[in-house]
C-alpha cells in the first residue's frame, strides 16, 4: 500500500460578524467533502479554521450594539460552530483569530520580518473623521465618482464605471460613519515590502500550487509591478496592538491567515500526536493546502506566501479558489428571501441535500455556481431517493422476509461488481482533483447500472415462487452491494446517510477499500428510508423566512440575525408563560457616558431593585423618565456590556430613532405586578 500521505487543510476564516449563509457553505462545504475523502482513502489530514475576529468593521458593528467586542465575536464564534457542526463540517479545530496563540505567532512573525529589514516606515494621508476621531478605511468613505459622477460611491473605486481612486478624489466625500466631510491626516504606518519576494513568488507559482486562472491573475500583477503592503492601523482599532508601536495596529488581513497556523498550534497542544512544526517547517514533508474564495486571492497568492518566506516558514502546496454563490441566477437577496442563512436552511431542511447538490455541481475552477431552488428539489429528489435510496428500498424487503435477513454467500454478477470497483478508481481520481461533478455523474452512472440490473432480474416476480428463493436472495445480494459501494463512494458528501447505511449493513465504519470486499453471508438490519424527498413546500417556507421585511438596519444587523432584530414565530402559551413580565418603577435615569444609544435605568420591582442598560436615548431625556412605570423582562438573562451589565429589559414599541415608546400600565398598577 502506499505511504499514507500527511495534509493540513484549511478552509478561510469567516468574520465573526455574521451568521453563515448559503455563499459561505459553498466553501466550507467543499472543504469538508476533500477533507473527507483523504481520510476514507487512509491519508493523514487535519482539517483547521478559525473564526476571523479583528478588523475595523466589526469593532465599528460592536460600538452600533453598545456591546464589546469581543462578546460580538464570542457570540458569531459559536453559531459559526453551531451551523457547521449541523452541516457535517468535520473541523479538528475552529478556533479565533482573537487569541494568546494567533498573538504570539503574529509577534514572532512581526520580529522575524522587521529582523531581515522587509519593513518600512512611511508616512501616509489619509481620510480621518474627525467627529469619530479615528481613520476610515476607503470603503467608509462614499461621495461622488470623479470620473463619471455616479453618485454614493465607495472610496476606492466606483461601482458605476470601475474607476480606481483614492477617497479624497471623491467629490463630496462623506463618512459612513458621521455623516461628516472626512478631513485629510498624516500617520506613520509601517509597510512590508512585498517585491522582495517576487523571485520567491514566482518560483512557487511555478510549482503548480495555484489553478491555471490564478496563475495567469498572478502573471497580470507581476506585470503591473508588486506594491508594498501597508500591514498597520491607527487606533482605534481591534486587534492586536503592535508591541514596539504604541496606538499602532497590525491590519486584520495580517493577523488572519496567521490564525490557520494558530488553530493548528492551538490543537496541538491539545493532540499528542500532532507537530506543529512537522508541518510549517521550511523542509516539512507535509502538504498544505488552503481553499478560499476567489475574492481573497491575492491575499492568499501573495501576500501570504511572502509573509512565509520571509518568516522562515514553508510555503502553501496549493491554494484552491472557488467561485461565488448565486440563488436563481442572481446574487443572494434579502428582499428576494435567497439571502438564506444556514440557520433558516436547518430549519427546514437537511444539511445533506444541500452538500450533495453543491458537490453535484462544483468544479475544479473559480466559476460562480448558481444554487437554483427548482433544480436542487428535482436534483436531489431524482438521484438520492429515485436512485440512490431505490437500489437498497427494492431489495432489502425480500432478504428480510425470504432469507432472513441473511445476504447470499455469493454475488451472481461479480462482473457488475468489478465495474463498480473501476467506477471507484474515477471517482477517486475526481474527487482528488476537485471535480466534484463529475465524481457525483460517475456515481450515478452506477446507481443507474445497479437499478437496471435489478429491473432486469424482477425479484418482485421471482419472490413469487418458491423455488427461486436463492435466485432472489442472490439479486438483492447484489443490489444491496452495489448501494453499498455506492455508498462508500458518496460517504465525503453524505457522512450521516453513510453512516445510517453503515447501521443499516451491520458494519463498522467503512473505508473506501471496502468496496473491493463485498459484504456476503451476514445479516443486515431493517431498512429504514435514508432520506426523505424534499418537499416543495418546505423550500416555499424556506426562503418566505429569509425573506427580509424590515429594511436593514445600518450595522448589517438583519430579521434573520439574532443579534439584530429577529422577527418573532408562533411561540406556545408556555412559551409565553416562561417569560416573566413585570410592572416597575424607574427610579433613576441617567445618560451613559460613550454610548450614544443607551440609558441607565435603576428600577424598582416591588421585592428587589435592579439596572437595566435600555437603547431608549434617542428618544428620551433621562429627567422626564424618573417615577415613570414600565413593563420588564424579569427573567432575562442578564447581559454584560461595555457600560455595565443589564439586567432585563424594558418594554417599548417602534422602529428606532426618535419613535420609541415606552409601555407603560394605567396608574394604581404597583411595581413588582406580574403582566399577564
Ligand atoms: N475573513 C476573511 C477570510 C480570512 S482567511 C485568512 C473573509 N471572511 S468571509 O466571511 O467574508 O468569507 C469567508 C469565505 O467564504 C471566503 O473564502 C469567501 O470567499 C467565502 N464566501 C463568502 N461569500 C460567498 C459567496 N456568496 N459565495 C461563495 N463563497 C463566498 O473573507
Ligand atoms: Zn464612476
Amino acid at each position: 500500500m502506499e505511504q499514507a500521505r500527511k495534509i493540513l487543510v484549511t478552509a478561510a476564516l469567516p468574520y465573526a460578524n455574521g451568521l453563515a449563509h448559503m455563499g459561505h457553505l459553498v466553501e466550507y462545504i467543499q472543504t469538508d467533502i476533500w477533507v473527507r475523502f483523504q481520510r476514507l482513502i487512509g491519508n493523514d489530514c487535519v482539517f483547521v479554521c478559525a473564526s476571523d475576529a479583528h478588523g475595523t468593521p466589526i469593532m465599528i458593528r460592536a460600538r452600533n450594539d453598545d456591546i464589546d467586542p469581543e462578546e460580538l465575536i464570542s457570540y458569531y464564534h459559536d453559531k459559526y460552530q453551531e451551523h457547521f457542526a449541523a452541516f457535517h463540517i468535520c473541523f479538528d479545530n475552529f478556533h479565533t483569530t482573537h487569541s494568546q496563540e494567533n498573538r504570539d505567532l503574529v509577534e514572532k512573525i512581526y520580529a522575524s520580518l522587521k529582523s531581515a529589514g522587509h519593513l518600512d516606515t512611511r508616512t501616509i494621508r489619509q481620510a480621518f473623521d474627525e467627529k469619530e476621531a479615528m481613520f476610515l478605511p476607503d470603503r467608509f468613505v462614499r461621495g461622488t465618482c470623479p470620473r463619471c459622477g455616479a453618485a454614493d460611491q465607495y472610496g476606492d473605486s466606483c461601482e458605476s464605471c470601475g474607476a480606481t481612486y483614492s477617497p479624497s478624489e471623491l467629490i463630496e466625500p462623506t463618512s459612513i460613519l458621521s455623516g461628516t466631510r472626512p478631513v485629510e491626516r498624516e500617520s506613520d504606518h509601517l509597510f512590508f515590502r512585498l517585491g522582495d519576494f517576487e523571485e520567491d513568488l514566482r518560483q512557487w507559482v511555478s510549482s503548480g500550487a495555484l489553478q491555471e486562472s490564478v496563475r495567469k491573475k498572478l502573471a497580470e500583477w507581476f506585470d503591473v509591478g508588486l506594491q508594498d503592503w501597508d500591514i498597520s492601523r491607527d487606533a482605534p482599532y481591534f486587534g492586536f496592538e503592535i508591541p514596539d508601536m504604541p496606538g499602532k495596529y497590525f491590519y486584520v488581513w495580517l493577523d488572519a491567515p496567521v490564525g490557520y497556523m494558530a488553530s493548528l498550534l492551538d490543537l496541538s497542544r491539545r493532540r499528542q500526536d500532532l507537530n506543529f512544526e512537522e508541518y510549517w517547517d521550511p523542509d516539512s514533508d507535509a502538504e498544505v493546502y488552503h481553499f478560499i474564495g476567489k475574492d481573497i486571492v491575492y491575499f492568499h497568492s501573495l501576500f501570504w506566501p511572502a509573509v512565509l518566506r520571509a518568516a522562515g516558514f514553508r510555503v502553501p502546496t496549493g491554494v484552491f479558489a472557488h467561485g461565488f454563490l448565486t440563488v436563481n441566477g442572481e446574487k443572494m437577496s434579502k428582499s428576494r428571501g435567497t439571502f438564506i442563512t444556514a440557520a433558516t436552511y436547518l430549519d427546514h431542511l437537511n444539511p445533506e441535500c444541500l452538500r450533495y447538490y453543491y458537490a453535484a455541481k462544483l468544479g475544479s475552477g473559480v466559476e460562480d455556481m448558481d444554487l437554483n431552488l427548482d433544480d436542487f428539489i428535482q436534483k436531489v429528489n431524482s438521484d438520492l431517493v429515485g436512485k440512490l435510496v431505490n437500489i437498497a428500498s427494492r431489495c432489502a424487503g425480500f432478504i428480510a422476509r425470504l432469507s432472513d435477513g441473511r445476504l447470499a454467500e455469493a454475488l451472481p454478477d461479480p462482473e457488475l461488481h468489478a465495474s463498480f470497483e473501476n467506477g471507484a478508481t474515477a471517482v477517486a481520481a475526481a474527487y482528488e482533483s476537485r471535480r466534484y461533478s463529475r465524481a457525483m455523474r460517475e456515481i450515478m452512472a452506477m446507481a443507474d447500472l445497479a437499478n437496471q440490473f435489478i429491473d432486469r432480474h424482477k425479484p418482485w416476480v421471482m419472490a413469487k415462487q418458491d423455488d427461486q428463493k436463492d435466485l432472489v436472495q442472490g439479486v438483492c445480494t447484489q443490489g444491496i452491494n452495489a448501494f453499498r459501494s455506492l455508498m462508500i463512494m458518496l460517504k465525503p458528501v453524505l457522512p450521516g446517510m453513510a453512516a445510517a447505511a453503515e447501521q443499516f449493513l451491520g458494519e463498522e465504519e467503512l473505508v473506501w477499500q471496502d468496496i473491493g470486499r463485498p459484504l456476503l453471508g451476514t445479516r443486515i438490519r431493517k431498512f429504514e428510508p435514508l432520506m426523505k424527498r424534499i418537499d416543495p413546500k418546505a423550500v416555499a417556507a424556506m426562503v418566505e423566512a429569509s425573506r427580509e421585511s424590515l429594511g436593514a438596519s445600518p450595522t448589517g444587523a438583519s430579521a434573520t440575525d439574532p443579534l439584530g432584530g429577529e422577527t418573532a414565530k408562533e411561540i406556545t402559551i408556555d412559551d409565553f408563560k416562561r417569560i416573566d413580565l413585570r410592572v416597575a418603577q424607574i427610579i433613576s435615569a441617567e445618560l451613559v457616558e460613550g454610548a450614544d444609544k443607551l440609558l441607565r435605568l435603576e428600577l424598582d420591582l416591588g421585592d428587589s431593585r435592579r439596572q437595566v442598560l435600555a437603547g431608549i436615548r434617542s428618544a428620551y431625556h433621562p429627567d422626564a423618565l424618573t417615577d415613570r412605570l414600565v413593563v420588564v423582562v424579569a427573567n432575562l438573562e442578564a447581559r454584560k456590556m461595555r457600560f455595565g451589565t443589564s439586567q432585563g429589559m424594558v418594554l417599548a414599541a417602534g422602529p428606532g430613532g426618535e419613535e420609541i415608546f415606552l409601555l407603560s400600565p394605567d396608574t394604581g398598577a404597583k411595581p413588582g405586578m406580574q403582566v399577564t
